[in-house]
């Protein structure tokens, strides 16, 4: 994520930064707990300490939340003209409104910031790809982690090319960088994710076995997930399930 932040930085020639979630423990991120020390509650890590955070950093950060809209409007008419990107995930455990996900794409192309879709935890889980492409909107930057090389460290950073070019002026690298056996082992991964069924097939083998491991044992289930993929999704009472489980 430190690297995308960096290449839409130098693409844009700008400092600020509007988020929404958490995306990781790298300053530019925890240098939202500067002066405003609760940004970063409701962001899924409620209480981060920014010691070790240099100070120069505090005011470059904007939260907003999840399919609030409003709020990241808000943030782009009082700072749009220094956002040098918008950043999110496309979808964790609660579904994008379209007017959200889309208005957000507006968003940014009205005040030329990079959007980028954090797609580390949601990238190859529901199709062989980007969740983004379920919604039908494209960032200008996409990162990729955890699926995508079967458990082996690897990380790739997506996007377009008039944004992605930024990345020549600019420098960033790692002791893990260049390793050929991760490539390898993210195009095995990727040659089965992209025979689709394979997704469908985990994913209801799992629920399956959950599903029946809860009716044998009497234990309540609750399941948080994407529904627009799978149109056999259960029509979990969570909010009951959620009750009895504090019964428990
Ligand atoms: C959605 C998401 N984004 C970003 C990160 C941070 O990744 P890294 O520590 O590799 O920067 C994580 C880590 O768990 C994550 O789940």
């Amino acid at each position: 994520m430190a690297i995308a932040i960096r290449i839409a930085r130098a693409a844009t020639g700008r400092d600020m930064v509007a988020f929404c979630g958490y995306r990781g423990w790298h300053d530019w991120y925890l240098s939202a707990n500067l002066g405003a020390t609760t940004a970063l509650d409701g962001h899924l890590l409620p209480g981060l300490d920014t010691k070790g955070v240099p100070r120069g950093l505090a005011g470059l950060m904007h939260p907003f939340h999840f399919n609030k809209l409003d709020e990241i409007e808000a943030i782009v008419a009082e700072h749009g003209k220094r956002l040098a990107a918008i950043v999110m995930e496309p979808v964790r455990s609660t579904e994008p409104e379209p007017a959200f996900i889309k208005g957000i794409r507006a968003l940014a192309d009205r005040c030329s910031a990079a959007l980028i879709f954090d797609e580390v935890t949601s990238g190859f889980r529901i199709n062989s790809g980007g969740a983004h492409l379920a919604y039908g909107v494209d960032p200008d930057i996409a990162v990729f982690a955890k699926a995508i090389a079967n458990v082996f460290p690897m990380a790739a950073i997506v996007g377009r090319a008039p944004v992605m070019d930024a990345a020549q002026e600019t420098f960033f690298s790692s002791t893990r960088a260049r390793r050929p056996g991760r490539c390898a082992c993210h195009f095995a991964q990727a040659s089965r994710a992209e025979r689709r069924q394979a997704f469908d097939a985990d994913r209801h083998h799992i629920q399956k076995g959950w599903t029946e491991a809860s009716q044998a044992t009497g234990l309540p289930l609750a399941h948080q997930g994407n529904r627009q993929t799978d149109p056999d999704w259960p029509d979990w009472d969570c909010a009951n399930t959620r009750r009895r489980l504090v019964d428990l």
